[in-house]
């Protein structure tokens, strides 16, 4: 069993009223808490109407996205087994951006196997490298991190090129969920098992390991 999740919340961060979104061409719709309760209440129905077994089988089942949705520098957000997952569409200036961060980061290798599965063991983190697929919470003491792609804004400093900061301790990740040296983080995000069905649908939470 998988369920189909549309676009039910996506972002271009939290800095929007900071953000020149016409510049960056972050032509997506705004974040919306409401969106996403909207999709939540629309669930509660179909969820209690099944039996515990299908319960407990839709909760943790493998969720789909079409991922050609997504706009270019935008965020996804669905949920997997009670998790937040983002789908970023990240664009071509995220992607150069991140061997240049590599030596400000603990892990730029994905060295630490238990944070992705082998086929996101590189750069990217990812089996596209245009869409990064990453549990959101902070690896630290599990806070959600902000979205923030924009680059080098007065709060996060000159070398900042765009990606997620953890405001409960200032844990600091880059584009492809990789942590920064010198924060509380100990590890990158974790990348879920996940596998693309086509070009444009991902199943996320099955792999092809799995299957
Ligand atoms: S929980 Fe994210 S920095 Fe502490």
């Amino acid at each position: 069993m998988s369920s189909t999740v549309g676009v039910n919340e996506t972002t271009t961060g939290k800095g929007e009223g900071s953000v020149d979104l016409k510049k960056r061409r972050f032509l997506i719709a705004a974040t919306s808490a409401l969106g996403a309760a909207g999709a939540a209440a629309l669930a509660v129905p179909f969820i209690t109407s099944m039996s515990p077994s299908e319960r407990a089988k839709a909760a943790g089942a493998p969720v789909e996205v079409n991922v050609s949705k997504i706009e270019p520098g935008a965020l996804l957000r669905v949920e997997w087994r009670g998790k937040p997952v983002w789908v970023v569409h990240r664009t071509k200036e995220m992607l150069d951006a991140l061997e240049s961060l590599e030596p400000l980061l603990r892990d730029p290798n994905s060295d630490n196997k238990d944070q992705q599965p082998d086929y996101a063991r590189n750069r990217y983190r990812s089996i596209k490298p245009e869409y990064s697929i990453l549990v959101g919470i902070c690896t630290h003491l599990g806070c959600s991190p902000t979205y923030r792609p924009e680059v080098a804004p007065a709060d996060l400093g000159p070398e900042w090129k765009g990606g997620y900061y953890c405001p409960c301790h200032g844990s600091r990740y880059d584009m492809a969920g990789r942590v920064y040296k010198n924060v509380p983080a100990p590890t990158n995000l974790k990348v879920p098992p996940h596998m693309y069905l086509s070009e444009t649908v991902v199943l996320i939470g099955r792999d092809e390991e799995a299957v």
